[in-house]
């Protein structure tokens, strides 16, 4: 059976790739985020997205029309969260999310399946504090989501069999997606193998033995992948990834999710990827990459006795 209404709480990243994804399929789709400039914002950069692909020929302008035609853009829920599905995209911090999931049990209708889009939060902690953990699930969606054949489907300890069964179904049958299935544990399978690797490519930048250009060049063309890691991260957002590597030391106590402080360093000074065009790599206002970023040169050496100033 199709789904033809689902609720996306948050429109960055993550959220607009959703509902670009699931009004592919002729579903109606609502983003929901905190004010009417944000909600503004978030379609301006979906339109622009979706022009980046017409010009690849990845989407034609009237399959653009259509997608845009069945998103619309919301700032409150109540009015809005009598669906099906409803997809919590938020920012990745537990306190957040739990309110607003506990906010989403009490507006929505006993029926509606409650998805989180988490990836290193425990579905079992998220779902407690909705009034229906039966009903509550992780679909684990990766960035870009309409390129990436993968979902990982995660299942509480409390996720009831029929609420897996349906998200599965929408997934591959709707969606088009393969699905994979987790059991519980924050960081699932991508998220848990990903992140040491991003973390250990920023550790050979940040000790200066290769350059961001030839870190990536040598894990592309060396093991296979189609994207370096440290553009990967770029891509992903280096907050979102920091948020993911606090989170994974902190339920698991290991040094290697301890985040880079290169990483750190880049957060703080508020340069996060792609989406701010400054992170490992400059980017221009297409997103195309035009170059390495010059400041991590400045920050990680130290420059030569003639330019020390004491
Ligand atoms: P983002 O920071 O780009 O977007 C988050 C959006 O949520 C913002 O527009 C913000 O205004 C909105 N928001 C904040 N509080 C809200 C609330 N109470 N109600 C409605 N909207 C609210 O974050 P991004 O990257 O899209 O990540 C979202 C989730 O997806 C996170 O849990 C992240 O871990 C997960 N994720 C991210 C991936 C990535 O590559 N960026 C990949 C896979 C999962």
């Amino acid at each position: 059976m199709a789904i033809e209404r689902v609720v996306i709480c948050g429109g960055g990243i993550m959220g607009r790739g959703i509902a670009q994804l699931i009004a592919a399929t002729g579903t109606e789709v609502t983003i929901v985020d905190l004010t009417d400039e944000i909600i503004r914002k978030s379609m301006e950069l979906l339109s622009e997205e979706m022009d980046a692909e017409i010009e690849k020929w990845g989407l034609t302008s009237s399959e653009k029309k259509a997608i845009l035609s069945r998103i619309k853009g919301a700032t409150e829920l109540k009015q809005v969260c009598d669906v099906p599905i409803i997809i919590e995209a938020i920012p990745e911090e537990e306190e957040r999310k739990k309110r607003l999931l506990k906010e989403l049990g009490e507006l929505c209708s006993p029926e509606t399946i409650i998805v989180s889009n988490t990836s290193t939060l425990s579905i079992t902690e998220l779902g407690a504090v909705t009034n229906r953990p039966d009903k509550f699930v992780g679909v684990h969606f990766l960035h870009p989501v309409t390129k990436i054949p993968l979902v990982e489907i995660v299942r509480g300890l409390r996720t009831s069999q029929k609420t897996y069964d349906l998200v599965k179904e929408f997934c591959q049958e709707q969606l088009n997606k393969t699905a994979v299935s987790v059991y519980e544990y924050p960081g699932y399978i991508t998220t848990r193998v990903i992140v040491p690797f991003l973390n250990e490519a920023m550790h050979v930048l940040m000790e200066g033995i290769a350059t961001a250009e030839d870190i990536d060049t040598a894990m592309k063309l060396g093991y296979g992948f189609h994207m370096g890691p440290l553009a990967l991260a770029d891509a992903m957002g280096l907050d979102v990834l920091m948020r993911w590597m606090e989170n994974l030391l902190n339920e698991l106590s290991e040094h290697k999710y301890n985040p880079c402080p290169l990483l750190r360093k880049l957060v703080r000074a508020g340069h996060l990827g792609k989406k701010t065009k400054l992170g490992f790599f400059i980017y221009d206002e297409e997103g195309n990459r035009i170059g390495e970023n010059p400041e991590i040169r400045l920050r990680v050496f130290i420059p030569p006795p003639e330019e020390r100033k004491s």
